[in-house]
């Protein structure tokens, strides 16, 4: 269908000024009076819609009334002409209504609650607000292929589906096609029925096989899905969520802490030059000042604090926190939140944890007690970032698994990349919607992804 994108009309005025035109989209909201109708266009190519003015000496009311609906389509030519308060306008010649848009479309209100609109997701892309949200995400998805792109990383697809629990959490989907069935006498019997012929689950992290392909590509990203089944009804947890994992070889703790600095604020600066009416819209309706904290997120060192001097920063804060505060605890949202917004008001790194809050495959500090990993905490949101130097020694690395009870016959290939040629190496994990609630303000994963899978809720 022949028609020009509302944002190219907008973004090259001067070439379609006083041209006729044609444009498609839906209708956000209308007004009718006597002689003249007018409608505001949406075509989802950008936030601004174009107001369309309808005279009807020009176009016949029979025409024009059945394009008076919200949520109608339509399809319009006319001349682009400048308006005083619009910009640009379109003075209408023909109209042809596309689909019909009945009384019961449930977003006639200009502004509908975050709760409401969860209760129809597939009509949410409809919204000026998701429209906002899937450009955001959509330009931060692609600045993130740019920025591993054109440093030299190699993007590797690593399986959905795996035999390996990679945080060693057990917090996985299952898969399987057969159903339980009591003829058989124990779990090896039963998964070694099913289609693999061996338990099998939903990835919780590109990271095993992401260093398995480091370990010759020398540097690479994953990016895609992965599926966590932990039961935290929080705003920040979701069952299905996009993970970015590059993964580092001849890289250290230090190095990769610079890699991830780096990395995080070119994203943002990309969304903040790519997307400056979404964030406008961000901060006009959600968090005031929010492009200023995005620059100075640019323009500024993130702070680095060791666990634990975090823990004695916690014990000193004069805070009653629910979760007591004790060397060796695992910070909770509460501690988290006091580092980011009151202590540190900025992203901080927080380094070298207790080894036994941590996954088995982080490299151990000589101090025989904590392990080379990070977390990246930001303001409002919390973790970003799980990071940390992969233990390279072969030996250190097979007492951490046995310490965790895990079977080392499972992981023998993960373990031949110690054992064939080990270099450090190291690499993190980004949650998209998480950097995607940090950047536009948005306060609940539920309203980053199209369709939120949360406990409870597919
Ligand atoms: O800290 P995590 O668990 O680290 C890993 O999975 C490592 N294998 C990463 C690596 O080193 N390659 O998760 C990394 C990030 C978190 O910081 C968070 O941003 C996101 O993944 N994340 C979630 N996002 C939404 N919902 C959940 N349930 C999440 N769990 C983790």
């Amino acid at each position: 269908m022949k028609h020009t994108d509302i944002k190219v009309l907008f973004a090259e005025s001067g070439k379609y000024e006083n041209e006729s035109v044609t444009v498609c989209g839906w209708v956000r909201t209308w007004r009718d009076s006597k002689g003249i109708s007018f409608i505001e266009l949406n075509d989802g190519t950008c936030l601004r819609n174009l107001q369309l003015v309808i005279e009807k000496t020009i176009v016949d009311e029979s025409i024009v009334k059945p394009a008076l609906a919200t949520g109608t389509a339509l399809k319009v030519t006319g001349i682009f002409i400048p308006s005083e308060r619009n910009g640009h306008e379109i003075s209408v010649r023909e109209i042809t209504v596309l689909g019909e848009c009945p009384a019961d479309f449930p977003l006639q209100k200009k502004h509908h609650t975050l709760d409401f609109l969860r209760t129809i997701p597939h009509l949410r892309p409809r919204t000026r607000y998701f429209e906002a949200v899937f450009a955001v995400r959509s330009q931060l998805s692609y600045a993130i292929h740019k920025y591993f792109h054109s440093h030299g990383y190699k993007y590797m697809h690593t399986p959905i589906i795996t035999g390996s629990d990679c945080e060693g959490a057990g917090e996985m989907f299952r898969i399987t096609t057969q159903p339980w069935n009591a003829k058989y006498g124990n779990e090896a019997e039963y998964y070694g029925d099913d289609f693999f012929g061996a338990k099998a689950s939903l990835t919780v992290s590109g990271q095993l096989e992401g260093e398995i392909s480091a370990m010759g590509l020398g540097k690479i990203y994953t990016f895609g899905p992965t599926f966590r089944a932990e039961h935290s009804n929080t705003p920040r947890h979701a069952a299905e969520f996009w993970h970015v994992e590059p993964e580092v070889c001849f890289a250290d703790l230090h190095d990769i802490i610079e890699i991830a600095e780096d990395f995080i604020k070119s994203i943002i600066k990309d969304v903040i030059e790519n997307c400056p009416e979404e964030l406008a819209f961000f901060a006009e309706r959600g968090e005031k000042g929010l492009v200023d904290k995005l620059n100075s997120v640019v323009n500024s060192d993130f702070a680095k604090v060791k666990y634990t001097d975090a823990i004695e920063i916690l014990k000193k804060s004069g805070k009653e926190f629910k979760f007591p505060v004790e060397w060796g605890c695992d910070l909770q949202t509460e501690h988290e939140k006091y580092l980011t917004d009151e202590y540190y008001k900025k992203p901080v790194f927080v380094t070298d944890y207790p080894a036994d809050i941590k996954s088995f495959y982080m490299k151990q500090n000589p101090d025989g007690k904590t392990v080379a990993a990070t977390d990246l905490l930001v303001p409002g949101v919390g973790e970003i970032i799980g990071c940390s130097e992969r233990e390279a020694d072969l030996n250190k690395l097979k007492d951490a698994m046995i310490k965790r009870n895990m079977s080392l016959d499972s992981y023998n290939e993960y373990l031949d990349t110690r054992k064939f040629g080990s270099v450090p190496h190291s690499g993190f994990g980004l949650g998209l919607e998480r950097i995607l609630m940090y950047i536009t303000g948005v306060q609940n994963i539920r309203d980053t992804l199209l369709y939120p899978r949360t406990v409870g809720s597919l």
